[in-house]
């Protein structure tokens, strides 16, 4: 029963998601209708610069911690459960529940629901992202391959458990599946690059 209530909290949570809020909370236009049309921190620095673009960063992230850390505390849970509520917000971030199930991609709320409960396997994967951004330019390969370091991570760990196993799988199944547009344009060579342009202040 605590544990069906934790993953409601945690879908609500991970449905608000920040770029829609913030977009309409300062007049902001949806940035699911420009840029990419991902409703995430990318897409907001690419469509409106770099304050929204971390500000979305920061909301969705730390919504991931909050889901993954504060919920299971506050009801008693354990490890796997509270990866279940990590996993929840990540689909109420992709599937919100309050923009008609048109959300992000999950990838900043599953950074914050790493921080809180595999910070080790994240660091590797925040390797791997630096690493794949620098070399090739690309938001959503670096995303794709740092998804791959974090799931290696955490499967050849001797000290992870089933549950985090489990969870690496889906979520990196579920990261490529939201990522399937990026990887279409990957292929036919017209992704779109992180300029620095899109680091200007707006
Ligand atoms: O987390 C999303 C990022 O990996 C790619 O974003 O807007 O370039 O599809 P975008």
């Amino acid at each position: 029963m605590l544990v069906a209530l934790g993953l409601v909290a945690a879908y609500l949570m991970g449905s608000l998601s920040g770029s829609l809020l913030l977009a309409r909370a300062f007049g902001r236009a949806d940035p699911r209708s420009s840029g990419s049309g991902n409703a995430g921190a990318t897409n907001a620095l690419r469509t409106g610069g770099r304050g929204y673009g971390a500000a979305v960063l920061v909301f969705d992230l730390v919504k991931g911690v909050v889901a993954a850390l504060l919920v299971p505390a506050l009801l008693g849970l354990g490890f796997a459960a509270a990866l279940a509520c990590g996993a929840a917000a990540v689909i109420g971030h992709v599937y919100p529940v309050f923009f008609g199930f048109r959300g992000g991609k999950g990838a900043a709320t599953l950074i914050g629901v790493l921080l809180a409960l595999l910070p080790g396997a994240l660091l590797l994967g925040l390797a791997v992202w630096i690493a794949t951004l620098v070399a090739s330019g690309y938001v959503g390969l670096a995303t794709l391959l740092g998804m791959v370091g974090v799931s290696l991570a955490t499967l050849f760990a001797p000290a992870a458990g089933l549950a985090a196993k489990v969870f690496v799988i889906v979520m990196t199944a579920l990261i490529f599946y939201t990522h399937r547009e990026n990887i279409q344009r990957l292929r036919a060579g017209t992704e779109n690059r992180f300029e620095r342009v899109m680091l200007r202040r707006r």
